[in-house]
């Protein structure tokens, strides 16, 4: 057995990142191509976050694979009373063939998957969105084809887990990414570092730039997220007035390369970090980027689930 977990993006090398897309793809023209849960298996599902579109597409994904979710606030499991989450990684393993576990800290990640034996997934941390970014690679490769070597920018909070997560996955499949951030909102050093140790395996390049027109020029792949992330609205930061300028806007938009794509994790503040204009415009692929959830996740679970049973 070779049991693999998913907590953050470069817990996959390039090779392994491309075979999951490759399913993802498969799978979007074939969903029952594969049962791995057939019986059906359980999944556990957790929630300590809000969620519409993650809940939904593992949810429905798993029911796909032929499995069963569980899928719960963890606010009602006896995690809300402080069980550890060693014993909880423990006991869930006896059931559950997977679990997704949506959290605060990526710390809570770790010490679950320290005791687990099946895989843990990551449906969003403080630090890490990495399912997410699969769907967004998927979403990238139908649109502009081979990956290696385009250009991503991401426009907004620099520092929260979509812009980590774009820029680990991003250099992992060979993009050049770049963040366009106000100051005090740039990524985190050790993120960055894990991200350029990275690129410098693919071929990549990592950049931070504090002006939003030097991050838009020539992009291929423009990509924005909320100002305030879940658990950030009483931080005490001014999360809009230094985030203005980096709205991603028609005449931001302008500097791109005239094929680029824009994309949005979702849910989008309308009027804050995109206009309608945009994310209802040509250039936008975000309901593509939101099907794709779907997709991208139950290849990951046949990818893990496959690993886990070799
Ligand atoms: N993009 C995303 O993860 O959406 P939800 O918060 O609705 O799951
Ligand atoms: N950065 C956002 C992503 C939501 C899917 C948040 O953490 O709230």
């Amino acid at each position: 057995m070779s049991l693999r977990h998913f907590l953050r993006d470069d817990d996959v090398t390039q090779a392994e990142q491309a075979e999951i897309l490759a399913l993802a793809a498969e799978l979007k023209k074939s969903p029952f191509a594969h049962r791995p849960l057939d019986g059906p298996r359980g999944v556990g599902v957790i929630f300590e976050k809000n969620s519409t579109r993650t809940r939904f597409s593992f949810e429905l994904g798993i029911a796909q694979l032929g499995g069963h979710a569980v899928v719960v606030d963890g606010r009602d499991t006896q995690l809300g009373r402080e069980e550890t989450l060693g014993d909880t990684g423990s006991v869930l393993s006896r059931y559950v063939d997977a679990i997704v576990w949506r959290t605060f800290e990526q710390s809570r990640l770790d010490e679950m998957s320290s005791t687990a034996t099946v895989p843990v997934v990551n449906a969003l941390s403080n630090e890490f969105h990495p399912c997410q970014v699969l769907a967004d690679l998927q979403t990238i490769a139908e649109r502009k084809g081979a990956l290696n070597g385009l250009n991503l920018t991401y426009f907004g909070d620099g520092a929260n887990n979509m812009a980590h997560s774009l820029l680990l996955g991003g250099v992992t499949a060979g993009m050049n990414v770049t963040v366009a951030a106000p100051a005090g909102f740039e990524p985190l050093p050790w993120i960055l570092d894990a991200a350029a140790k990275r690129a410098a395996e693919t071929g990549a390049t990592v950049s931070v730039t504090g002006d939003p027109v030097v991050g838009a020029r020539g992009a291929d792949v423009l990509v924005t997220d909320t100002w305030t992330s879940m658990g950030q609205e009483d931080d005490g930061l001014d999360r809009v007035g230094p985030f203005r300028p980096f709205q991603l806007d028609t005449a931001l938009l302008g500097h791109a390369d005239p094929e680029a794509i824009v994309l949005h994790c979702l849910p989008a503040h309308r009027g804050e970090e995109i206009t309608d204009e945009v994310l209802d415009g040509p250039h936008s692929v975000v309901w593509d980027e939101a099907e794709n959830r779907l997709h991208a996740q139950k290849a990951l679970l046949v990818w893990l689930l496959a690993k886990a049973a070799a």
